[in-house]
């Protein structure tokens, strides 16, 4: 069993691609002290992300990497883990963040890159995950919090939120309801590595 962080204070990371609410509530966590963290950089591939508006909003560094700049994902990767490392970053929460992510920079943060899905994993991976749940007719469904590893969604999972799925959901209903979770959920997940509370048993994470 390995103990993926000893307690303290994180030196955190968001990789964002878009609107920003997850980043947002992780914020809002990090201010009223529930989240024992420093929110050091906003990271984000798209210029226009409503997250760099939200970071400099709240006086956060945004920083924008053009991926198509680079000639390959491996050189945007250590571009990046060069930048986190001169932030002396310590762990990455993806929200929203539309891509996957490859071996240079899960080698550079073993077991401490996380990310939120808005499903309940293992169902329902990849993009548009609520109107999946909906098209398969599942009762309920909900966000989960895992570690990132070289799948799409495949890493060992941190927490779950369940939700209701009712018959006249839409994908913006059973969203929206699922988002709520997410908020709530996604700081308490990175708080339990603030705590040195999180173990790797194989596939399985135990909190402790
Ligand atoms: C969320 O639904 C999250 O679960 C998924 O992407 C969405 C990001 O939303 N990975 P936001 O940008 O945090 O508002």
């Amino acid at each position: 069993m390995i103990r993926v962080t000893k307690p303290g204070k994180l030196r955190l990371a968001v990789l964002a691609s878009g609107r920003g609410s997850n980043f947002d509530a992780l914020c809002r966590a990090v201010e009223s002290g529930d989240l024992n963290a420093e929110l050091r950089l906003l990271i984000s591939d798209k210029k226009e992300a409503l997250a760099i508006k939200k970071a400099k909003s709240r006086g956060i560094k945004p920083v924008y990497i053009e991926p198509a700049e680079f000639p390959n994902r491996e050189e945007y990767e250590k571009t990046m883990v060069r930048i986190l490392n001169d932030h002396n970053i310590n762990m990455v929460a993806l929200a929203g963040y539309m891509r996957l992510v490859g071996s240079t920079f899960l080698q550079a943060f073993n077991l401490r890159v996380v990310n939120i899905h808005p499903a309940l994993l293992p169902s329902f991976t990849g993009l548009h995950a609520q109107k999946q749940a909906l098209d398969y007719g599942v009762r309920y469904s909900g966000c989960t919090v895992h570690i990132v590893d070289a799948g799409m969604d495949t890493g060992p999972i941190i927490m779950q939120s369940v939700v209701p799925v009712y018959q006249d959901d839409t994908e913006e209903s059973l969203s929206s309801r699922i988002l709520v979770e997410e908020h709530k959920i996604y700081w308490r997940a990175l708080q339990l590595f603030a705590e040195g509370r999180i173990f790797i048993d194989g596939h399985k994470v135990i909190i402790k």
